[in-house]
């Protein structure tokens, strides 16, 4: 009698195992998850939902000593701060605690938004954070800033747009490559997060709640963001749709952030650029060119932080050489022309002030090229383009045009892990399931001439 009893208790036991199991299982599906977002969405619209944070801190590189924060939360929540410290390389007094009041802005009653700067940090090796306020608090979170020599991991993503299911899956495949505990010290998004600009679902469901279910790289590692044509909204009028990818206001002066167009929310300049390592990187919006960005990009260009990196790069959402597209919208919608500027205008620049590496998205697969700047093969000298639009979105796998230049094609979801050395930059695409589908490297000699790179 014993014995059935015992056999019955270690039946019952395997059956809620099992039960706990397929629960887990169902718990990490990226379809579930997914659904599960939507329906909190859904919940928090209608008046449902509890106070709580809408979306954590996230932290947003702002130049090269400063990071732009914002979180949401789903109650309006008083006496909001972030509460911030620096501190240097090894071991020292304790350092500074700041306390700072963010902007608050009412996007809805369900949606309670703010943004706070963070800095100035140079010199910083690490930085923490967490936001609070009378009734909720975020962890302690905190990320690194790599010196010049070390090493800087950046993951490079774009086109996550629509496609929150398989972004998920792309995201498992990120901490898988990085590792559990460990990440990237930086991502570098190169557009087209969302479908809607002006969706606040699309937000939710597509780029902040994946983000934060798929290793909190949004918490721990500062986004450079490029602006994709989906990510912003092109109207210089107050309270437009750039709710929460209005980060670079105030980007050179943060005393910009209390000139009027910040306020009212017409504010509208997208370009930056920062240092990663040893790698220098100019920003440009491929949506909204201008006189002030063409005389930014020269400037910058020439500029003696860029010619003096040990690497040279621009992020612009869309590519100066596109070859996959829907036809009919390339031929007959006249899409052929979006962003013709990037090809004839600033790619002739890129050539000519050795920019190394030019890093788009938009075209939803991954291509590569890696070609010389120019005629004269003693300078020995490349340019590398690359297109990672796989994060997510629906596939383009119907070619509009023939470049005859690039080394690789590759029409699937993927991601590509960008690894800055002291003087060498490796770059990795991989696909889904992990496996490299691409991968080259510059190198820079100790004493050689800045630009003389090799491709393997
Ligand atoms: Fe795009």
């Amino acid at each position: 009698m014993a014995m059935v009893r015992v056999r019955r208790l270690l039946l019952f036991a395997a059956a809620q195992a099992l039960v706990l199991w397929l629960l887990c299982l169902l718990a990490w599906n990226p379809r579930v998850q997914t659904a599960r977002t939507a329906l909190g969405d859904w919940l928090n619209g209608r008046h449902l939902y509890p106070c709580a944070f809408l979306k954590r801190p996230a932290v947003f590189a702002h130049g090269d000593s400063h990071y732009y924060v914002v979180w949401e939360t789903t109650c309006a929540s008083g006496t909001p701060v972030l509460e911030w410290w620096a501190e240097a390389a090894g071991s020292g007094p304790a350092p500074v605690r700041h306390y700072t009041k963010p902007s608050y802005r009412t996007i809805d009653g369900a949606h309670h938004r703010y943004t706070a700067i963070i800095g100035p940090v140079a010199g910083a090796a690490r930085v923490s954070y967490k936001a609070s306020s009378y009734r909720l608090s975020t962890a302690q979170h905190t990320f690194s800033r790599r010196g010049e020599s070390e090493r800087t991991r950046v993951l490079v993503i774009a086109d996550n747009q629509n496609g929150p299911t398989v972004f998920r899956r792309v995201l498992d495949a990120i901490q898988r490559h990085y590792g559990s505990g460990s990440g990237p010290d930086a991502v570098l998004h190169v557009g087209d997060a969302v479908q809607s600009v002006d969706s606040l679902g699309d937000w939710q469901k597509q780029m902040f709640s994946p983000m934060e279910d798929g290793g909190g790289y949004l918490q721990r590692a500062p986004l450079v963001f490029v602006p994709g044509n989906h990510d912003h909204d092109k109207r210089r009028t107050p309270n437009n749709a750039n709710v929460y990818a209005d980060m670079y206001h105030g980007l050179y002066r943060t005393d910009d952030l209390d000139s009027v167009a910040v306020k009212n929310g017409s504010y509208h300049r997208f370009h930056h650029s920062l240092s990663l390592g040893g790698a220098r990187l100019i920003v440009l919006d491929a949506e909204c060119p201008s006189e002030e960005q063409s005389a930014f990009l020269e400037r910058e260009l020439r500029s003696d932080a860029f010619q003096a990196a040990r690497f040279r790069i621009v992020a612009v959402h869309i590519p100066p050489f596109m070859e996959f597209w829907d036809p009919y919208a390339w031929n007959k919608k006249g899409e052929k022309h979006w962003g013709e500027h990037v090809r004839l205008e600033y790619n002739r620049l890129f050539r000519e002030h050795r920019v190394d590496l030019v890093i788009s998205g938009h075209q939803h697969n991954y291509q590569r090229s890696t070609v010389r700047r120019g005629e004269d093969p003693a300078r020995a000298s490349t340019i590398t383009y690359a297109i990672v639009g796989g994060a997510g979105g629906a596939l383009d796998r119907k070619r509009v045009e023939d470049w005859h230049m690039y080394n690789t094609t590759f029409l699937d979801h993927h991601f590509v892990a960008m690894d800055i050395d002291d003087r060498r930059l490796s770059w990795t695409a991989h696909n889904i399931a992990g496996t490299v589908v691409d991968s080259f490297v510059i190198e820079r000699q100790v004493h050689g001439p800045p630009g003389a790179g090799r491709e393997r």
